[in-house]
């Protein structure tokens, strides 16, 4: 009989967790138990699985005795304190937070780009930041067929990934604003309906932000070009659900744009949408609720010798987030990884 894994979601109330419970139990993940868990305040409310109700547990150090896998989507902090712990009890974690991605023990994983990188899981298996998978899924393909010489991006991303906040602020500001009342801002710094903030997470030193960062480290350390050009401008926009990207691709060799669509309608995750002609293309509204990214507007950078402007479009919270996790766990059970290989990598 096939194995059956006892499987814990850390986060499990949250925008993220909610959607990684019904991506597990949509593609029949092979559960023997699925463990609810999240804060205190949530302790006892119920969370759907399927058809059933599971009640949800606190995440404490003690959470993990007996689990093979935990899916992380409660926070840095809380994925920098408690995914240890699991490693520690023997629980292999998929990590949707930002606290592990960069750690040279910890692959970080796109299963269409390099489920490869999983043979050498310690434990805990980070997964990329949204607008960084959905962009690395495209660029793939065009790097195997034409190198690449350097990525600019600018995203447009939807308000679900902040978490249930973003949405609760967006959909309470639209409110607001239709009834002539004021509007409140607490999770951004200005109000978002109707607006567009040029400002995600924190400026750093540099003047980018934390999540202009993250693409550029993260797609380099994802496609194993350490010296890669990337720079990235990142944008939060009045969508709930979908993050939309203008990609500008500098490649090695000639690739047209036609050999480009050719090139992704092959590739795996990947759907063109490139019909200008009958006004097709991605759109937010379009790519929610779906599992592949779509592509479209495919053309050639006329400015440059070997370069392709792409809109990229996918949801945040599935193949950014929620899906991405779960296939890495399928990977995990196909290449028979469910195991923690020595419990004490991650306690120092
Ligand atoms: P809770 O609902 O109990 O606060 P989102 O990203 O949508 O804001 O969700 C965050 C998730 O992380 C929620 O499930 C939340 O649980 C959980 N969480 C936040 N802080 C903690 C914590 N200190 N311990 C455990 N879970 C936490």
């Amino acid at each position: 009989m096939d194995k059956k894994y006892k499987v814990a979601v850390a986060g499990a109330t949250g925008a993220v967790g909610r959607e990684m419970l019904k991506t597990l139990y949509e593609r029949n993940f092979p559960v023997s138990e699925v463990i609810p868990l999240a804060s205190a305040r949530s302790a006892g409310n119920a969370v759907p699985f399927g058809d059933e109700e599971l009640t949800v547990r606190e995440l404490k150090e003690d959470s993990f005795a007996g689990i093979d896998l935990a899916l992380f989507s409660a926070g840095g902090s809380v994925s920098e304190k408690f995914a240890p712990c699991a490693a520690h009890s023997g629980c292999v974690v998929i990590d949707n937070s930002s606290a592990w991605r960069m750690d040279p023990r910890c692959p970080l994983v796109v299963p269409e780009v390099n489920a490869q990188a999983l043979r050498d899981q310690k434990g805990i298996i980070a997964n990329p930041n949204c607008s960084t998978i959905q962009m690395v899924v495209v660029l793939k393909p065009i790097l195997d067929a034409a190198g690449l010489e350097r990525v600019v991006v600018s995203t447009y991303q939807a308000v679900s990934g902040t978490g249930q906040k973003g949405i609760e602020e967006l959909e309470r500001q639209v409110r607001d604003l239709f009834n002539g009342r004021d509007t409140e801002n607490s999770v951004y710094p200005h109000r978002i309906a109707f607006n567009i903030l040029p400002h995600i997470d924190v400026f750093l030193e540099n003047e980018y932000t934390r999540e202009e960062m993250k693409m550029v480290n993260e797609t380099r350390k994802i496609l194993s070009m350490p010296d890669l050009r990337v720079t990235a401008t990142c944008a939060r926009v009045p969508v709930f659900y979908g993050h939309s990207e203008s990609v500008n691709v500098e490649t090695a060799r000639k690739l047209t744009a036609r050999d480009c669509r050719a090139l992704l309608a092959r590739a795996p995750g990947v759907r063109v949408i490139d019909n200008p002609a009958e006004n097709l293309y991605p759109l937010a509204i379009d790519a929610a609720g779906e599992d592949d990214t779509f592509v479209g507007r495919i053309r050639e950078d006329e400015s440059i010798e070997n370069g392709l402007n792409m809109w990229i479009v996918a949801d945040n919270l599935r193949k950014g987030a929620a899906l991405n996790a779960v296939q890495i766990a399928e990977e995990l059970v196909k290449m028979d990884l469910v195991r923690v290989p020595d419990r004490n990598v991650f306690m120092d």
